[in-house]
């Protein structure tokens, strides 16, 4: 029986499939694993089921000789050295297709809370500021207007075309921009350039990737529409957070809601904390329980057609099985 070393307890049914197949052992916390006893919990494993907190670099995999799959309960990759993997025919299964409309509602919900101001409101009502000299006025929390504004999509996959859904049902124009162009009904697809100019609202689904790592640096971030938002449910390394920092702390943004972060968890002196017009989450773009429950299901189906020595059927470095 192959050994299976399995990061973090899973929900969903089909761990149990993996169970019968493998012997797994399955790291019970608390918290995060940490790197050294990822290191030595994996010395002896054939293979790895591991989750988007663990790092799987090419010093690691260095170290583990026998290591003959890895299933990440994720559908981003950029946790792991791919090329390296696939350098030693290692398949990585991942999770794709089972999170878009969840990750999309998130996504959408940042947007309406930033533009409408959800999370100052609800902190001002706690903090018992709602007063007779603090109350409703013709200006009292107003925000910006979602419906009937231009909303520009980076990354027009299958996130991107989900948000984009959401938006024509507000009434908004959509704009899109991909790496490589594609064509999406509703969607107009338009230069990176151009979409930064016009949005009122940007929302970026890219994948990580060494292309689009500081995609939006300080120099997009001032192309962008003044007085515009940003959502951010991709990956932290796509925006410079210093840079949206200063441009949402002048004014020339309005405000930008963000699940994602270069540095997770995010450390307390993060400047965009520290700002009224941001409104954060922890990274929670695909937590509802039914979708992290398929996650986990493809995530154990992948690793047990690895570990049968079948193809796994969602493969994120398919050129290993030639
Ligand atoms: C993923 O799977 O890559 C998502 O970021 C999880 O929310």
């Amino acid at each position: 029986m192959k050994k299976v070393f399995v990061t973090h307890q899973l929900p969903g049914e089909k761990i149990h499939l993996l169970g019968q197949a493998c012997e797994l052992n399955v790291w019970m916390g608390p918290g995060l694993l940490p790197p050294a006893t990822l290191r030595e919990e994996l010395a002896a494993a054939q293979g790895l089921v591991c989750m988007l907190t663990d790092r799987i670099d090419a010093d690691l995999l260095a170290a583990l000789p026998q290591l003959e799959f890895v299933s990440s309960m994720s559908v981003g990759v950029d946790h792991i050295d791919v090329a390296a993997l696939t350098a030693r025919g290692i398949p990585l299964g991942h999770t794709p297709g089972v999170l878009v409309e969840t990750t999309a509602d998130l996504a959408f919900s940042l947007m309406l809370a930033a533009a409408r101001r959800i999370h100052e409101a609800d902190r001002f009502m706690r903090d018992g500021h709602w007063g007779a000299n603090n109350a409703w006025s013709p200006d009292f929390f107003t925000g910006k207007d979602v419906y009937g504004a231009t909303l520009g999509i980076i990354g027009m996959g299958e996130i991107g075309q989900a948000m984009a859904r959401r938006a024509q049902g507000f009434g908004m124009e959509v704009l899109g921009w991909n790496r490589s162009p594609r064509d999406v009904p509703g969607i107009a697809s338009v230069s990176f350039e151009e979409l930064l100019l016009r949005s009122d609202f940007v929302s970026v689904h890219v994948a990580l990737t060494d292309e689009t790592r500081g995609l939006l640096d300080a120099e997009a971030i001032a192309l962008m529409k003044p007085g515009s938002v940003l959502v951010n449910t991709a990956r932290g390394g796509i925006v410079d957070e210093q840079a949206l920092a200063r441009a949402l702390s002048s004014g020339d943004l309005y405000a930008a809601g963000m699940d994602v972060f270069d540095t997770e968890p995010v450390p307390a002196d993060n400047p965009l904390l520290q700002l009224p017009n941001v409104v954060v989450a922890p990274h929670i773009g695909s937590a509802t329980q039914m979708t992290r429950a398929r996650m986990a299901d493809m995530a154990a189906l992948n690793a047990l057609a690895a570990a049968r020595g079948e193809a796994m059927p969602q493969c994120a470095n398919p050129e290993v099985y030639g």
